[in-house]
């Protein structure tokens, strides 16, 4: 039987109700580290690291709608209330809406490969919006990245080499829920592991100290 999903309104952010860049502190109810995770799926990262980080403020950003209503069910479930989810375009909403330099770090974990060479450009991590990404972060925030697609890694490596010393890679942190072998644990880095494709994750931080 399907399972009912239910809706939070205390989890869901809705974009007609955003007008210009979010100030955390007033959405959350506190100040705190910001991580914003972009195509979140089934909500399995934001599930375990926000409990493993009640001090962190999270938002999901997901734009297929049946994976949002199934994780803004789940969180909701959970009751976290550090959390906060929207179904929209990242790419869009964060040119919009996140101001610059106020935040920690960005999750994106296997987004969407677009394996033809004809859709490499629909691709999320592409310079343009790299360098949305790190107008958005704090100084020596990070930008952690996960794929399963050797030629998707590649397009990461030569992206983040296009921005030289703005750019620093650093160590990959696996997340909370990780279990043995495992970068993240999300729905679909498990599914790849189990069809044995190799997971390729990098990490970088915004090494400007001038702005
Ligand atoms: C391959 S799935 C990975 C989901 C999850 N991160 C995981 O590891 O299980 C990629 C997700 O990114 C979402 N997505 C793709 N483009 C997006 C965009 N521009 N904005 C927000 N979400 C997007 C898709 O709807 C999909 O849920």
């Amino acid at each position: 039987m399907a399972r009912i999903l239910k809706n939070y309104p205390e989890v869901a952010l809705n974009p007609a109700d955003l007008d210009g860049r979010i100030d955390f502190a007033n959405l959350f109810g506190r100040s705190s580290s910001v991580h914003i995770e972009i195509g979140c799926g089934r909500g399995s990262f934001l599930i375990g690291q926000a409990q493993a980080e009640p001090n962190v403020n999270f938002i999901g950003i997901e734009w297929a709608s049946r994976y949002y209503r199934y994780s803004l069910d789940r969180i909701g479930r959970w009751g976290l209330s550090n959390v906060k989810l929207i179904r929209t375009d990242a790419a869009k909403f964060i040119t919009d809406f996140i101001a610059a330099h106020s935040v920690d770090c960005f999750h994106i974990y296997f987004p969407d490969p677009w394996p033809k060479r004809h859709h490499h450009k629909r691709r999320f991590f592409n310079p343009a919006n790299a360098e949305q990404l790190l107008r958005c972060l704090k100084p020596n925030g990070v930008i952690q990245l996960a794929t399963d697609h050797a030629n998707y890694f590649e397009q990461m490596q030569r992206v983040i080499a296009g921005f030289g010393e703005r750019l620093e890679e650093i160590e990959f942190v696996c997340a909370a829920a990780a279990e043995n072998g495992e970068k993240v644990g999300t729905n679909f880095e498990r599914k790849y592991i189990k069809d044995k494709r190799g997971v390729h994750a990098i990490a970088v931080k915004n090494s400007t100290v001038k702005f």
